[in-house]
C-alpha cells in the first residue's frame, strides 16, 4: 500500500500497534513472585517468600505494606477478596468485604423527597462500611500462612516507622486530595497526609500513629483492630463526626470463606469471585459470550473484535444491575445467569452488523471516572501456590476521612450500593433491590481477582483496580491470552475499551480503535468516548516449563512492579 495514502492518524495507530505487538523483555522465574502497584510492596512480598514464607504469607505481608506505601487504595479499614490455588490444585475465595453498620437502612442517602445525597456516600464518616481487611488478613493466615503471624506486620511496621519516600505518583495525588482530605479532617492532629505546602517526589513521610496501630494488630491479631484501643478511636470518629459504626458493628464483624465461582473457556479452567462480587459471574458471562460467537476467528482491534465485546458487555451489565448482590440477603440466581442456555438467549439479539440501544434509565447518564484507587495484587510461590488478591478503599483515600491517632483512612465502600434504585454511583453503575443497604449486608462489589489453568496447571493469576471497568479489564487480558495469542507483556500493555449497559457508551484508550473502526462502529450509532486508561493489572503468567512471568501495567501505573526471584 502507498504511504502517501494513510492519513498521519492511521499511521500512528499502526505504529502503535506495531509497538504493542513487538515482544518487550518480562523477565522469568522460577521460585515466586509478587505483583504489585508499588514496589516497596511487591519487595516486601518477594522477601517473605525468601524467608520460607508461602504465597499466603506474602500476600498478608504486602495487604499491610500497601496501606502504608499506597494509602490512597491500600488499607487497613477497607476490604477485599482474594482468589486462592494451592499447589495441591485446591481452590478457595476469601470474602473480606465491608458490610453496611448495624443502623444503615435503605433510604440513609436519600432527602425527605427521595433525592440521593452522593456526597453522603461518598465522602465522610456516613459512607464508611464496617472494615473487613484485618479479619480477612487472620483468616487467611491462620487457614494457610506458614510464618508467624508478627513476621508478617514487621515490615510495614517498620515502613510506617522510618518513613516511606514517595513516588511522583503518590506525592501528585495526596496534592490532588489536599483540599478533600482537609475537608473531612478539621481541626484533628497527626494527620501525615496533610501539610503546608506541596508533597514533592523523594519527600519521606513517616506514620507514627499507623505503626502503632500496626503493633497493636501485631501483638493482638483481629482484636487489635475490632476492640480495644484501635476500635475506641475508630467508635470516637464516628460518634464526633456523625458516623453510624458502633464498637458492636466492629467487633461483630466477620470475613467469609466462599467456594469460588468456576467455568470454562476454550480448554481454560477460570476460577473467580462469587458474589458479592459481581466479578466472577460477568466474567464468565462475557466468556461464555466469547465461545458462542467464536472471538477467536477476529483479530485483535477489528470492528468485529470491538462491537461484539460492547454489545456483550451491554447485557451482561444489565443482568448485573438487576440480579447481583449479597447472597446472604437476596436470592442470586448465579446458576442460571451463567448457564449455557439462558446464555444462547440472552445473547441472541446480538447481530453484527447494528447496535442494540440501551434501554433507557431516569437518571441521567453519568461520565466514567477514571479511577485506580482500588489495587490487586497477584503472587506465585515455589511451590505452586498461587493468591490473587483485590482490595480496596473505593474511592481514592475513601471516605477520606483518618481516624485520628490511628494513622488510616476509612473506606467509603457504601457508594457500591444502590442507594434507589436506577440511580447510578460513582462508577456510573446502577441497581435495585438485589443491592439495596441493609444492616450487616455487603454491598455488590466489581472486584475480580482470578486465577485461570490449563490443562490442570496454573495457567495466569490476574486483576486489577477500576471500579466497573476491572471486570472488563480482566476479561480482555484473558481473551488476549487465550483467544489474540499475545505474550505476556503484551497481553497487559494492548490498548482496552469498556462498556456497561449504562450510561450507553464505549470507553476507549486512544489508541484502542483505528480510525476506520471507530468510524464504523460509530456508524452503528456507538457513541465513543476516549478514556485516558482503563484499569492497571497485576498479572502472572505460567510459561509451557513451569516458569513464572510477571507482567506489572507500568505503562498505565509507573509504581507497580514485579519482584521475583
Ligand atoms: O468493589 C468495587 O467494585 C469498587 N469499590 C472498586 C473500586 C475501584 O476499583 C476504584 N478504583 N479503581
Amino acid at each position: 500500500m502507498c504511504r502517501t495514502k494513510l492519513t498521519s492518524r492511521l499511521l500512528a495507530f499502526i505504529l502503535l500497534f506495531f509497538s504493542c505487538s513487538v515482544p518487550l523483555e518480562s523477565k522469568s522465574y522460577k521460585n515466586g513472585l509478587v505483583v504489585t502497584a508499588h514496589y516497596l510492596a511487591s519487595e516486601v512480598g518477594k522477601e517473605i517468600l525468601q524467608k520460607g514464607g508461602n504465597a499466603f504469607d506474602a500476600a498478608v505481608a504486602v495487604q499491610f505494606a500497601l496501606a502504608v506505601v499506597y494509602p490512597r487504595a491500600g488499607n487497613i479499614a477497607g476490604g477485599g477478596f482474594a482468589v486462592i490455588r494451592t499447589s495441591g490444585g485446591d481452590y478457595n475465595s476469601l470474602d473480606f468485604r465491608e458490610t453496611a453498620p448495624k443502623a444503615a437502612y435503605e433510604q440513609m442517602y436519600c432527602d425527605k423527597d427521595g433525592n440521593v445525597n452522593s456526597d453522603l456516600s461518598q465522602n465522610g464518616d456516613l459512607a464508611v462500611g464496617v472494615p473487613g481487611t484485618v479479619d480477612g488478613m487472620m483468616k487467611l493466615h491462620q487457614k494457610y500462612g506458614r510464618l508467624r503471624w508478627g513476621e508478617l506486620l514487621e515490615p510495614a511496621i517498620k515502613l510506617a516507622e522510618e518513613g516511606v519516600v514517595l513516588s511522583l505518583l503518590e506525592a501528585n495525588k495526596l496534592n490532588d486530595y489536599h483540599d478533600q482530605i482537609q475537608k473531612q479532617n478539621k481541626g484533628k492532629s497527626l494527620v501525615p497526609y496533610l501539610r503546608e505546602g506541596l508533597f514533592r517526589e523523594g519527600d519521606t513521610l513517616s506514620n507514627i500513629a499507623l505503626a502503632r496501630t500496626l503493633s497493636r494488630i501485631k501483638a493482638s491479631g483481629r482484636n487489635g483492630f475490632y476492640e480495644g484501643e484501635t476500635a475506641g478511636l475508630i467508635v470516637a470518629e464516628m460518634e464526633k463526626h456523625g458516623g453510624i459504626i458502633t464498637a458492636e458493628d466492629l467487633q461483630g464483624y466477620q470475613s467469609v470463606w466462599r467456594v469460588p465461582l468456576i467455568g470454562d473457556y476454550r480448554g481454560h479452567k477460570i476460577i473467580s469471585m462469587p458474589p458479592p462480587s459481581s466479578g466472577g459471574v460477568a466474567l464468565i458471562q462475557l466468556l461464555k459470550g466469547c465461545e458462542m460467537y467464536n472471538m477467536n476467528k477476529y483479530s485483535f482491534g477489528s470492528f468485529e473484535h470491538i462491537h461484539l465485546m460492547v454489545e456483550l458487555e451491554r447485557r451482561v451489565y444489565a443482568d448485573r444491575a438487576a440480579w447481583l448482590g449479597d447472597p446472604d440477603y437476596y436470592q442470586v440466581p448465579v446458576d442460571r445467569l451463567i448457564n449455557d442456555e439462558y446464555l444462547e438467549n440472552r445473547f441472541a439479539t446480538i447481530e453484527m452488523d447494528k447496535k442494540t440501544n440501551s434501554q433507557d434509565i431516569k437518571a441521567g447518564s453519568v461520565e466514567l471516572i477514571e479511577s485506580f484507587e482500588t489495587t490487586h495484587f497477584s503472587i506465585v510461590d515455589s511451590e505452586g501456590n498461587a493468591i490473587a488478591v483485590t482490595t480496596t478503599l473505593n474511592g481514592n483515600y475513601g471516605s477520606k476521612v483518618m481516624v485520628e491517632g490511628g494513622g488510616f483512612f476509612l473506606n467509603n465502600e457504601m457508594d457500591d450500593f444502590s442507594s434507589k434504585p436506577g440511580f447510578p454511583n460513582q462508577f456510573g453503575l446502577v441497581g435495585g433491590e438485589a443491592n439495596a443497604i441493609k444492616p450487616g449486608k455487603r454491598m455488590l462489589s466489581s472486584m475480580t481477582p482470578t486465577i485461570v489453568e490449563k490443562n490442570g496447571k496454573l495457567f495466569m493469576v490476574l486483576g486489577s483496580p477500576g471500579g466497573s471497568t476491572i471486570i472488563t479489564s480482566v476479561f480482555q487480558n484473558i481473551i488476549n491470552k487465550i483467544d489474540f495469542k499475545m505474550d505476556s507483556q503484551q497481553v497487559v500493555d494492548a490498548p482496552r475499551v469498556h462498556s456497561q449497559w449504562l450510561p450507553d457508551e464505549v470507553y476507549a484508550e486512544a489508541e484502542a480503535l483505528s480510525p476506520k473502526v471507530k468510524s464504523k462502529l460509530e456508524e452503528l450509532g456507538h457513541i465513543i468516548k476516549i478514556q485516558n486508561k482503563i484499569g492497571v493489572m497485576a498479572d502472572i503468567f505460567v510459561s509451557d516449563s513451569g516458569e513464572y512471568i510477571g507482567v506489572a501495567d507500568t505503562k498505565r501505573h509507573k509504581d507497580s512492579r514485579a519482584s521475583g526471584y
